[in-house]
């Protein structure tokens, strides 16, 4: 079963492009989310997506029972004027006894617009017309990493965005995060930047947070990606917020004072007490911290 599944997974993926044998698994469980979005999101047939400028993919799906040999298909496409062409295509079984038709063309002419016609033994069966550059659908952003700021409910949350180059500006992101036992997230959108601090955050809880990309529209258009996989975090507990403000206080005034003794408020100290009180202090805090990131790290 398991075998199986992963065949259809391979077979999906090699019909796009090579790659390296350790994103192979990767790329082609992109692939299928994609083929799944696209299944839920998009009324038009066949479907079509471009996951950067040089790559174009359509495929439509049929009742295994109900669909014919491959070659009683042929799928054309023409630019306005032009002659048209024919695009070969692949066949994969799919779930739910459907059968997937794919083609996948290299190097398609953006901002012109394409007519597609799908015909089976002579028969117009689907057509559609399009401009490539509105259909993109990225990968989701990579390494998302999740950070505390050291300010109370905030976390730092980055991403590294899906490689197109010069496209970076071009790029719109969602972040969602959700409390972990709690079914309702929130969602904040991002333009052009690769991180983002989140606020107000109940505190002392898990956390859940996801990110997600898609063109903004612009110049470049297309279906928003799928999530990322989740990240979890804990927001500090708001004992432990008030302990790290106080230490943080008590250090910043001694350290005010041993800056400009005349400022202290706090008279009869000499500046070398107050040297070595502040070093022992700046130790015990680290040594605090590092304490307690251990224990929620591994909390
Ligand atoms: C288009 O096809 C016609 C007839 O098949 C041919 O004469 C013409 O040269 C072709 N045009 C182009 C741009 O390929
Ligand atoms: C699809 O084909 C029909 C019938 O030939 C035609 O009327 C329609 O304009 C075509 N639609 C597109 C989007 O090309
Ligand atoms: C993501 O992180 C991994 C491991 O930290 C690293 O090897 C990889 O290069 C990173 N990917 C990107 C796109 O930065
Ligand atoms: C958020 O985290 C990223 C990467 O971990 C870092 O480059 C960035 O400076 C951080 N931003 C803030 C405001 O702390």
């Amino acid at each position: 079963m398991i075998c199986n599944y992963l065949s259809q997974l391979l077979a999906l993926h090699l019909i796009f492009c090579a790659m390296g044998k350790a994103s192979i698994v990767q790329g082609a469980r992109n692939h299928e989310k994609k083929v799944s979005i696209l299944l839920k999101e998009e009324p038009e047939n066949p479907k079509c997506f471009v996951e950067g400028r040089n790559d174009f993919t359509c495929f439509w799906e049929e009742d295994e029972e109900l669909s014919g040999s491959l070659d009683q298909y042929s799928f054309t496409y023409t630019y306005q004027e032009e002659n048209s062409s024919r695009c070969p295509l692949k066949m994969l079984p799919a779930a739910d006894g459907k059968r997937l038709f794919f083609c996948h063309l290299e190097r398609p002419q953006m901002f012109i617009q394409m007519g597609i016609e799908v015909h089976r033994e002579g028969r117009l069966i689907h057509n559609r017309s399009l401009l490539i550059e509105l259909l993109f659908l990225l990968d989701p952003p990579a390494n998302v990493t999740v950070s505390r700021t050291g300010k109370p409910g905030q976390f730092n949350v980055s991403w590294v965005p899906p490689p197109l180059k010069y496209m970076d500006d071009s790029m719109i992101y969602e972040v969602s995060y959700t409390e972990a036992d709690s079914q309702v997230g929130q969602v904040e959108s991002v333009q052009a930047s690769s991180e983002l601090i989140l606020r107000g955050l109940q505190q002392g809880r898990m956390y859940k947070m996801r990110v997600r990309v898609k063109l903004d529209g612009i110049s470049y258009n297309g279906y928003w990606s799928a999530w990322s996989d989740p990240v979890f975090m804990e927001t500090l507990p708001a004992e432990l917020d008030l302990l790290i403000m106080s230490l943080t206080l008590i250090i910043s005034f001694i350290s005010l004072c041993c800056l400009s003794p005349c400022s202290c408020p706090i008279e009869g100290l000499s500046s070398r007490r107050f040297g070595r009180l502040f070093q022992l202090l700046t130790a015990s805090s680290k040594a605090f911290s590092v304490f307690m990131e251990g224990t929620f790290r591994s909390g």
